[in-house]
């Protein structure tokens, strides 16, 4: 039985949450063998795996096939969906529709973007029986409106309006809020005033739990790299290490080898000869 929202409940003031994306079968697999507690279908999907400069181009049918994978490859661990940019700010309708599609790819909980402003989006979707996680702070979906990349929080007004988000997201129902790029000060304020945990990326220690890029924590993403983001390898140099390899053996004759081959039996060729 995979955890659910209760079980993540739970653990705030007692264990950190430990979360990563997956966006395929294969990875998915070997995040949940390593024990996380919930593996999050990030729209990063959209930069990691596909090439895009940020988050806004992707659709709908993309994060269903991303989240279809994933959810094939858990056992034990919650998997939550990003809600992608423009599924869920037209209508409660529309978002309604939209988390259903993730929950019937295989989605235990869909994440939206947004503070105070979707507040009865996020309400309408956990009304009808959606666990919606929140996305506060550094919104990538909407980078352009927020002068961009930036730390978030660094004034008393800022804080104020995060720590204001974060209560009433919590009053619509989130079962739990990422917080991104968010001083870690604020961060703790936060993580204190409301009794669903929060999940910190850049938001210093004191979130309930923690959520990385798995690109970032396997060092296979090159473009950006955030001081946040702790590569615990540097795999994308021991790729292509490895396929150099590969290539060399090809070209000089080594591979394949004997034992990559297939034969015929000796009597069988001896006919074939005649
Ligand atoms: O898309 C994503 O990977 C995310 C996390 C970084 C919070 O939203
Ligand atoms: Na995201």
């Amino acid at each position: 039985m995979p955890k659910s929202v209760r079980d993540i409940l739970s653990m705030k003031n007692s264990k950190k949450i430990t979360v990563i994306t997956a966006y395929d079968y294969t990875t998915s697999q070997l995040c949940d063998k390593a024990g996380v507690d919930m593996v999050l279908v990030g729209d990063s999907a959209g930069m990691v795996m596909l090439g895009y400069d940020n988050t806004i181009p992707v659709t709908m049918e993309q994060m269903c096939l991303f989240t279809e994978a994933v959810a094939r490859g858990r056992q034990n661990a919650l998997v939550v969906a990003d809600m992608p940019f423009m599924s869920y700010q037209s209508s409660k309708s529309q978002a309604i529709e939209n988390a259903g599609r993730l929950i019937k790819a295989g989605a235990d909980a869909v994440k939206l973007e947004g503070g105070v402003e979707i507040k009865d989006t996020i309400h309408a979707i956990v009304e009808i029986g959606i666990p919606v996680m929140g996305h506060i702070g550094f919104q990538p979906q909407t980078t352009t409106l927020q002068e961009g990349y930036k730390v978030q929080a660094k004034t008393k007004e800022a804080a104020m309006k995060l720590i204001d988000s974060a209560k009433s997201l919590e009053k619509a129902g989130v079962f739990s809020i990422a917080l991104e790029m968010v001083t870690s000060e604020v961060s703790e304020i936060i993580s204190r005033s409301i009794s669903v945990p929060t999940i910190g990326i850049g938001s210093g220690p004191d979130c309930d739990g923690q959520v990385l890029v798995v690109h970032d924590v396997l060092g296979l993403y090159e473009k950006i790299k955030p001081k946040f983001a702790k590569r615990y390898l540097e795999l994308s140099s021991d790729i292509v290490h490895a396929i150099e390899s590969y290539k060399n053996d090809v070209t000089s004759g080594k591979f394949p080898g004997a034992e990559h081959s297939f034969s015929i039996d000796k009597t069988e060729l001896e006919r074939l000869r005649k």
